[in-house]
């Protein structure tokens, strides 16, 4: 039996308990949900593994300040923070709590979130940020600014170390974006969730353009014009599921050499029938390279990252003979697969993610090009077609590649090839190797003797027929190791994951340096 000092205590602990859980208090949880949202409690429970979350700082109040107001002070402050499981992994986060000033950073609230990536990098496990914001607490002037840049520091510090996730559920404005965007990935809610430097009633001050808050920095705006959203979900409900499926991909840290492996019920000799009737006759035809992936990799489960942004080309996660393995393919039903700015900076962004975390790179080649243009060059095509070739040769994780068509030029040469350390390098028999297509390369090197001829349009067809002949094929490459092996289609699924078992205890390091320059 205990005694009534200890029942008097357990009382005082019940009671307290009680207040922090009701965070900004019944009404202002109320309005919260009036407005569209979760509370950051109930984000939470939806988020981990039931029953698992700790729960650490829960009494931490605001420090007094020269605003101090009995009413602003709130036990627990305006974030709740812990760490719990995700499909019995464990994860350290972070939940900003509107309802205590709208979720305004004080400088407790930083220090609560910066103690949480601490154990977070101290124990190997991702972190994951719920943002729901009105920014630095004004009250609190330039403690909470620095606030911002001390958590700016640990993202950056953590980056390559852990993975780390952000989810925007709410406003995160000015300097407050910056928080997520030094982060691997982002999560954003449609009409709840937005993510802006200037807010619309700035931009109209200064240039007169008026725009809505969703069209300026809403999580469509994010997931296909500015790619800073790399997903996006209309409910939260389904956007914290999207979550738990992501990190089921994700091994927990740079140093967790276990690549998450999952029981394997698609056996690893499956034959990928349709594959040998999937690409077109004709070249200039487009196909689906999604249908590729999802008939190759484990289960058809292929998880898409930045699904709307430079659609021309795709990245994303799989498994394939049950490890996790990212993925990075062309998609010739757009923009015939031509190489971008924006799919350059797309796949370079991914590359460098599964390097830093260890997880295998499996590319699918079919690439007419960059993209020519003014557009593109004024904007640094050179500059930002260099990320991807750098990323590339810089990741010495396991890489293994397939041509499936077109392997044209520079473009081709970024993508995994075997001078920039590609591991396995296939291509299918309907692989056209070359500098360019045929009737571009035959219009230059044949000039002349079309110009002379009399019958030019015959005679260009037939040198283009020539150069195809001799050229435009996967043995020329093969014939001198730049190319393999020449595969049968239907087996990729099998040489891929021998590929990748023959690779698991790989073991490649770049020179010592402090870090290197990559063209940003
Ligand atoms: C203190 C804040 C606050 C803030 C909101 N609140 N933002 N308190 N500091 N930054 C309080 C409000 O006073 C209100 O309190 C409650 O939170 C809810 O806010 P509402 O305005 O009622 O909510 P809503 O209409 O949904 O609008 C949300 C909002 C808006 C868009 C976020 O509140 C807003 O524009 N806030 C200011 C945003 C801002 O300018 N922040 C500073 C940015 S500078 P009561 O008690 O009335 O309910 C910045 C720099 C970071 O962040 C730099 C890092 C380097």
């Amino acid at each position: 039996m205990q005694n009534s000092k200890t029942q008097q205590k357990l009382s005082q602990l019940k009671q307290k308990s009680i207040e922090a859980k009701l965070s900004g208090g019944e009404a202002k949880i109320k309005s919260q949900h009036e407005r569209g949202k979760l509370t950051a409690r109930e984000r939470i429970d939806l988020l981990l593994d039931d029953g698992s979350f700790e729960e650490i700082d829960r009494f931490l109040v605001n420090q007094p300040n020269e605003f101090d107001d009995a009413k602003n002070k709130f036990l627990g402050e305006a974030v709740i923070t812990g760490y719990g499981k995700i499909n019995n992994k464990t994860v350290f986060l972070y939940a900003q709590d509107f309802t205590v000033l709208g979720g305004s950073l004080s400088e407790a609230v930083a220090n609560k979130i910066c103690k949480i990536m601490d154990l977070a990098m101290q124990n190997g496990a991702p972190v994951i940020g719920l943002i729901d914001s009105g920014g630095a607490r004004i009250q609190e002037g330039v403690n909470s600014l620095a606030g911002y840049s001390s958590i700016f520091l640990k993202n950056t510090r953590a980056s390559g170390v852990i993975p780390q996730i952000s989810v925007i559920l709410g406003p995160a404005a000015g300097g407050a974006t910056y928080s997520p965007a030094l982060t691997d990935f982002i999560f954003m809610v449609t009409n709840i969730g937005q993510m802006y430097i200037t807010g619309p009633e700035v931009i109209k001050a200064v240039t007169g353009e008026q725009v809505t808050h969703e069209e300026l920095g809403g999580a469509e705006t994010h997931a296909s014009k500015s790619g800073v959203a790399h997903f996006i979900n209309n409910t939260e409900e389904e956007c914290f599921s999207q979550i738990r499926q992501l990190i089921e991909f994700l091994p927990q840290n740079n140093m967790d050499e276990s690549n998450p492996e999952t029981e394997n019920i698609d056996p690893p000799d499956r034959k990928c029938e349709v594959f040998s009737s999937i690409i077109p006759d004709d070249s200039y035809q487009p196909y689906d390279m999604l249908e590729i992936i999802t008939e190759v990799v484990d289960n058809n489960d292929f998880m898409e990252v930045h699904q709307k942004y430079a659609t021309n080309i795709l990245v994303g996660f799989a498994r394939m003979g049950g490890k996790s393995i990212g993925i990075v393919a062309q998609q010739p039903s757009r923009l015939a697969g031509v190489l971008d700015i924006n799919a350059s900076v797309k796949a370079a962004r991914f590359v460098r993610f599964c390097d830093a975390f260890n997880i295998p790179i499996v590319t699918f080649i079919d690439v007419p090009g960059f993209m020519p243009g003014t557009l593109q060059e004024h904007n640094g095509i050179i500059r930002h077609g260099a990320k991807l070739i750098y990323a590339y040769a810089e990741a010495t994780v396991p890489k293994i590649s397939v041509i499936t068509r077109k392997a044209f030029g520079g473009a081709y040469i970024v993508m995994s090839s075997k001078n920039l350390k590609g591991d396995i390098n296939y291509s299918w028999p309907t692989g056209e190797l070359a500098v360019m297509g045929a009737e571009g390369a035959v219009n230059i090197i044949h000039r002349k003797k079309i110009k002379s001829s009399q019958n030019d349009e015959k005679v260009k067809s037939e040198l283009i027929h020539d150069y195809e002949e001799k050229f435009m094929n996967p043995y020329v490459a093969a014939s001198t190791g730049i190319i393999d092996d020449v595969i049968d289609p239907i087996e990729t699924r099998t040489k891929i994951i021998n590929g990748l078992n023959m690779l698991a205890n790989k073991r490649d390091t770049l020179p010592p340096k402090k870090h290197g320059t990559i063209p940003l």
